[in-house]
């Protein structure tokens, strides 16, 4: 396969900061509990009437702003996202209006907090093969419009947040290996009942039963620990590496605890994983892609290390992906 690589990155966090202190005002709960449960201490919150395309457009010119390729030569447009602004259009179709993409063919994929890998691996095959030259990769979340601000369970975990890539052809490194799989028998475990096409339509659905997140936090936790740390593992090998070539893991960024089990069960010493989970909670499918920004600018990542992206999500969706940074 030709070689696809990231060229530009960029994130957009609203301004607004929620803290475990703003929490503890609206469920019974403590900064003890969250920091020692989580790791998280604050998590940004979407402005009233900024919706997931906003977050999404901002990451996008982000990106875009340092990026090789300009907004006019974007191809294709891959938005990752469970809250989109409405079930259509999708919220590619709005990043691609605003951004002045058009050139592009623009849809959204659902894969959850997996999402971005999701539709990484997918803008690198329409590049690899040829169909495009090129491809803008986004993740965005309102989630926190999707959460139950009475639920303790739920509420504390999540924020909003948006983050993009754009992806083309790279003389060497880039993109060296992917990774993904789903198992529908976990679907039960986490999800948004009410809404979509299961609501009855006879009008029986419990008017105080709004479409909120649901979540089998334990049961969750169980399968991702393996599974981020089998789905390295994997794609470490399709790349012909071992994991000790890994300089760097960007995982999801859902809970501390996950993300050190991880590292144990893989093999991999926490002091390589690249945290930020205490400033943003889990944004969704963004957390890996803002969380590889970070890296990138703070000089955790460096051109040539090889790095290892992992993620996990409700469906169930895992993947990993193996690149060698190329700038
Ligand atoms: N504050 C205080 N106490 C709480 C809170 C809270 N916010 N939430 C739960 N508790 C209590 C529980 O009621 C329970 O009390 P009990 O023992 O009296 O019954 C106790 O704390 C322990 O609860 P557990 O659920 O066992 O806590 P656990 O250590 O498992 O942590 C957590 C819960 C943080 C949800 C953890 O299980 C987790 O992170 N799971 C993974 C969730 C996840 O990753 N979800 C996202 C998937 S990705 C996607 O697609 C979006």
């Amino acid at each position: 396969m030709s070689r696809v690589g990231i060229v530009a990155l960029g994130r957009y966090l609203p301004s607004r900061k929620m803290t475990n202190t703003d929490i503890k005002e609206l469920v019974e709960t403590s900064d003890e509990w969250i920091v020692s449960r989580t790791g998280i201490k604050e998590r940004r919150i979407a402005a009233s009437g900024e919706r997931t395309s906003d977050l999404a457009v901002a990451a996008a010119r982000d990106a875009l702003k340092n990026s090789p390729v300009k907004a006019e030569d974007i191809e294709a447009i891959f938005v990752a996202t469970v809250t989109p602004d409405s079930a259509f259009p999708s919220v590619a179709c709005l990043v691609q209006k605003e951004i002045g993409a058009r050139k592009a063919f623009a849809y959204d994929i659902s894969a959850a907090c997996s999402g971005f890998l999701f539709a990484l691996t997918t803008a690198r095959q329409f590049i690899a093969t040829g169909a495009v030259k090129n491809a803008l990769v986004i993740a965005a979340d309102r989630f926190t419009s999707i959460i139950d601000w009475k639920d303790r369970n739920t509420c504390v975990l999540f924020g909003d947040g948006a983050g993009a890539a754009v992806l083309t052809h790279v003389p060497s490194g880039g993109i060296l290996s992917d990774y993904m799989i789903s198992n529908g028998d976990g679907a039960p475990l986490m999800g948004v009942v009410p809404g979509g096409a299961r609501t009855p339509d006879d009008n029986t659905l419990d008017t105080a039963l709004l479409p909120y997140v649901t979540m089998n936090g334990q049961e969750l936790f169980k399968h991702a620990v393996p599974g981020m740390a089998e789905a390295v593992s994997i794609a470490a090998a399709k790349a012909g590496l071992t994991v000790n070539d890994i300089a760097c893991v960007v995982p999801h960024q859902a809970n501390d605890r996950i993300i050190a089990s991880v590292a144990k069960r893989a093999g991999i010493p926490k002091e390589r994983f690249f945290i930020n989970i205490d400033k943003y909670g889990n944004i969704s499918a963004a957390s890996v892609v803002v969380a590889l920004g970070e890296a990138v600018e703070t000089g955790r990542i460096k051109k040539g290390d090889k790095i290892a992206l992992t993620v996990f999500g409700a469906g169930l969706v895992t993947a990993a992906t193996i690149m060698e940074w190329s700038y």
